[in-house]
Parts: structure tokens; C-alpha cells; sequence
């Protein structure tokens, strides 16, 4: 009938941001993104970061379209591409197994997909790894396809695939050539280890960097190092890794942490042309994290970096306000209270002269332009609110950028 013609469905999700701790850097399927070495990361929670898809679907809909943080973009992007077409193919397995006769929608109906991020995509945060694993859960919801997406997820961006869990997430590199067992699974949940937490510390950068998809693959054609490091070192270190977060083990995850980060900007320094993230300001925060650590004698605060020269730090909860006002003190804000310490509250505590006498460095002003005080959290979830939909009733974008 004309009124099924018109029907439309809409179904919104959110997914959260991953931080590695053990670093995902090389392919060796470029197609089917499949990684040269096994991955481990911290899923940030929702409140602070996350991505927001509303999909819509109906007999009347023409064609795959696409809009991202309200203005279309190109569908034909291969790796939406990839995306869809295996969720569809996942949805039509389904129901010739399981209900070979159920109408409900459609897998041949065209989507009209909207996704806007909570952050600001030029504060550098990788938006790709929400965004991927957002896209794919929505379709999952929409077409009623249930169990392992995060082999889906993996084909958009490598490290989307670990956003599809919520807690301490685990990347498996597999070893079939068709990819069906390089998948993400959860190690524990955001609440075996609540302590730990997370703060962002936006650096400014001047320049573009080198994006992850293109630095990769210079590294794995150029650096040995890379070679040893995924052959050699990586496999122990995901054994370790996962027994210090069983242990709830802080000193042995901090350590890892940076040594994994360290170790990962190493192989981009040995890529040739050699590839720079990290900047001054990235290299002053490492070396605040060492004199704080070297003062108690103890790793209290862990620093990591992916391809951009922002910090992640992870710690304890006992220990976030006083390394905060470190950070405040070394760094110099440009504006001070909740412009710059934006996200989860921290009881500011003041600084003894001893500790700013021992680090001993001198303050760089205005290198960090804020932070996001967060923590772990849930992967992705369902909207249920319909006021909340990014799409209107005939599935157009309610509001444009
Ligand atoms: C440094 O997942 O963005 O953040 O698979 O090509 O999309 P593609 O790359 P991407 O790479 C992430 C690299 C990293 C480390 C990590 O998240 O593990």
C-alpha cells in the first residue's frame, strides 16, 4: 500500500572512544584490515566522548546516503562501503536461517545514515574508531543482526573494532587470511577496576599530522623495528598486559603503557621518511609524567599517544587531583576553571612547594589548550528517546552545520 511505501524506521546508537595502551600499528591485509600484531585498549566513557548515528530506512528511499556532523559527505567511500555490505550480508544469513518469511525491515531498503561526534573533531581526538563502530552497531539494530560485529567494525578502521565493547578490550590479531578471526573481545567490564582514570590533555598543534591509514603503511614497508616489535616484543606484552589488569596492577600497567607508546613513536621515528607526532609540548608531558613518577618512587601516572601529539594519561583516582594541579602549574592555562578542565570533576588540592621544587621544570604557557577528566566506560548503546533521532520523520537531517 502507499502507506507502506512511506514507512520509514529509525534507530539512533551511541558508541565511545578507545584509547590503546598496547598500540595497533600495521597491516598485513590492507582490504580487510587486518593488523601484524594483537591490541589492547581502554573504552572511554560516554558522558565525555562518544559518537551519536541515527539511521532511517524505507521502501521509499532511493539511494545509500551519508551525513557527517550535518553536512553530506560521499557514500561511495570504500570502507562505508565494506561496512554495509557486510552487515547486509550478516541480515540476509539471518533470515534465511532464522525466519526466512519475516518482513521486518527490509535488507534491500536504501539507509540514510546521520552521525554527529559530542567532541570537536579538530581537538585531534581519532573520531574514526566511535564513528565505525557507531555506524555498524546502528545498522546491526536497524536490520536485527545479533553476535560478532566487531569483524565488521574492523573493515572501517582497525581500532573501531575495540569500541564495540565498554571496559579494558582486546583486539585479537588472528591468523586466517580471510579475517574472520581477528576480532575484538572484552578483557574485563568498566567496573572491575573503577579507580582508574582518564584525562585528555588537548595539545596545541599547528600542523596536520600524518594519518594512521597512510604512516602505518610506510612503516610496515620501511621500519625493521616494526617487524621486531610485532614479531617479538607485542605477543609478551599483551600477556603481561592483560595479567596487570586482572591484578588491578597499576604500576605494571603504567609502565607497560608508556613503554608500548614510547616504543610505537620509535617505529615511526625508524619509518622512512621518518613520521613525528609527538612535538615539545607532547615531550615536556613526558617528562612532567617522569619526575612526578621519580619523586613518590612509584609510576602514579601513565602517559600514551597515538598518531597526534595529545596526551592520554591514565592514573588513579587517589592521585588525579594532585597531578592535575601539576599539570595546571607546569602548564599554564590560557583560561582557567571549567573552559579548561572540562568532563568528570576533580577536587582540586593546592600543590606543596616541594613537589614544584623537585620537578624542577619551567612552566611552558598556554602548550595545553585544556583537558577531558573522564574514565572507562560501556560500549555502544541504544537511544531509546525518539525526540533524540539525528534524522527527521521523512529522514532528512534535522539540523545542518
Ligand atoms: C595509533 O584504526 O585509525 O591510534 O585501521 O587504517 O583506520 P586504520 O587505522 P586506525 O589506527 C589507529 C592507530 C593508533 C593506535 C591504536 O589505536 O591502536
Amino acid at each position: 500500500s502507499d502507506n507502506d511505501h512511506r514507512t520509514i524506521t529509525r534507530v539512533t546508537c551511541t558508541a565511545p572512544v578507545n584509547i590503546a595502551v598496547i598500540k595497533y600499528w600495521g597491516k598485513r591485509d590492507e582490504d580487510l584490515i587486518l593488523p601484524i600484531n594483537s591490541s589492547l585498549s581502554v573504552t572511554l566513557h560516554q558522558d565525555q566522548l562518544k559518537t551519536t548515528t541515527t539511521i532511517a530506512c524505507s521502501r521509499s528511499f532511493r539511494e545509500d546516503r551519508i551525513w557527517l556532523n550535518g553536512k553530506e559527505v560521499d557514500i561511495s567511500h570504500p570502507r562505508l562501503q565494506s561496512c554495509l555490505r557486510e552487515i547486509r550480508r550478516l541480515a540476509r544469513k539471518r533470515r534465511n536461517t532464522d525466519n526466512p518469511t519475516s518482513e521486518v525491515t527490509s535488507v534491500s531498503y536504501k539507509v540514510h545514515i546521520c552521525s554527529e561526534n559530542n567532541f570537536p573533531t579538530a581537538a585531534g581526538l581519532a573520531s574514526s574508531a566511535s564513528g565505525y563502530a557507531c555506524l555498524v552497531y546502528t545498522l546491526s539494530q536497524l536490520f536485527g543482526v545479533e553476535g560478532e560485529l566487531s569483524a565488521v567494525a574492523r573493515q572501517g578502521s582497525g581500532s573501531a573494532c575495540r569500541s564495540l565493547y565498554g571496559g579494558f578490550v582486546q583486539w585479537k590479531l588472528g591468523e586466517r587470511s580471510d579475517g574472520k578471526d581477528s576480532i575484538a573481545e572484552q578483557v574485563e567490564s568498566e567496573s572491575y577496576w573503577p579507580e582508574v582514570r582518564v584525562l585528555i590533555l588537548v595539545v596545541s598543534a599547528e600542523q596536520k599530522s600524518v594519518g594512521s591509514t597512510s604512516g602505518m603503511h610506510t612503516s610496515v614497508e620501511t621500519s625493521h623495528l616494526l617487524k621486531y616489535r610485532a614479531d617479538v616484543v607485542v605477543p609478551g606484552r599483551m600477556e603481561q598486559m592483560i595479567g596487570a589488569i586482572r591484578q588491578r596492577n597499576f604500576a605494571v600497567f603504567g609502565e607497560l603503557t608508556m613503554k608500548d607508546s614510547n616504543q610505537f613513536h620509535a617505529t615511526c621515528l625508524d619509518t622512512y621518511p621518518p613520521i613525528f607526532y609527538l612535538n615539545d609540548i607532547s615531550r615536556k608531558i613526558i617528562s612532567l609524567v617522569h619526575r612526578y613518577n621519580q619523586h613518590y618512587g612509584e609510576t602514579r601516572v601513565a602517559y600514551t599517544f597515538d598518531a597526534g601529539p595529545n596526551a592520554v594519561i591514565y592514573t588513579l583516582q587517589e592521585h588525579l587531583p594532585e597531578f592535575v594541579q601539576v599539570v595546571c602549574h607546569f602548564f599554564p592555562p590560557e583560561v582557567n576553571g571549567a573552559e579548561f578542565l572540562r568532563g568528570l570533576p576533580v577536587n582540586l588540592t593546592p600543590l606543596s612547594e616541594e613537589l614544584k621544587s623537585e620537578i624542577n621544570m619551567e612552566p611552558t604557557a598556554k602548550g595545553i589548550h585544556y583537558i577531558i577528566s573522564t574514565k572507562a566506560g560501556p560500549g555502544p548503546c541504544v537511544v531509546e528517546d525518539p525526540n533524540l533521532h539525528l534524522l527527521d520523520a521523512d529522514g532528512l537531517p534535522k539540523k545542518s552545520a
